[in-house]
């Protein structure tokens, strides 16, 4: 397996939007995200970016509390569904067993995870893993992200 890995500055939440939206060009069949980064970085507003990208008119707020939440893609080739989810409030990853978390893995769909250290030992390997960063406190709208592309 090969992995290629990039670093991005994004100098603010318009580069980010772009930056999700060249992503949502190229995902692939049952890819994986995995989003790490701390409280802030900006996790769920990439998630946004690219859920917007791929087409999704609804209103997309943080899973934090129902842990995910799924949605239809309608014009996409490639995925028929998203699953975003929000593992930050889970107490134990073996919980992700009762939740049938082996259900939102499929090949007609992306999945989404923030926090994905929570789930760790439940979860599948990850296509794609970015990691968010506040690198610069004096300009609070600029992120780093670290992109890895795993390939099969
Ligand atoms: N360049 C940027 N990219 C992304 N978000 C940015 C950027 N600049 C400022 N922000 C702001 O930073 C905040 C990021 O919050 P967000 O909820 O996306 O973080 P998160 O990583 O999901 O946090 P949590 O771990 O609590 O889920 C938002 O208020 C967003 O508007
Ligand atoms: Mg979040």
């Amino acid at each position: 397996m090969g992995t290629i890995e990039e670093r991005k500055l994004l100098v603010n939440e318009q580069a980010t939007a772009e930056f999700a939206h060249s992503l949502s060009l190229q995902l692939r069949k049952g890819e994986i995200i995995y989003l790490n980064g701390k409280l802030g970085s900006g996790k769920t507003t990439f998630s946004r970016y690219l859920l917007q990208s791929l087409q999704v008119k609804e209103r997309i707020l943080s899973p934090t509390y129902g842990l995910v939440h799924s949605y239809e893609l309608n014009n996409n080739q490639t995925l028929s569904y998203m699953h975003h989810f929000d593992l930050y409030r889970l107490a134990d990853p073996e919980e992700l067993e009762y939740l049938g978390i082996r259900d939102y893995f499929q090949p007609n769909a992306g999945v989404l995870i923030e926090w994905p250290e929570k789930g760790k030992g439940f979860l599948p390997a990850p296509t794609l893993e970015l990691w968010l960063s506040h690198s610069n406190h004096s300009l609070p709208q600029q992120r780093d992200v670290l992109v890895r592309f795993h390939k099969d």
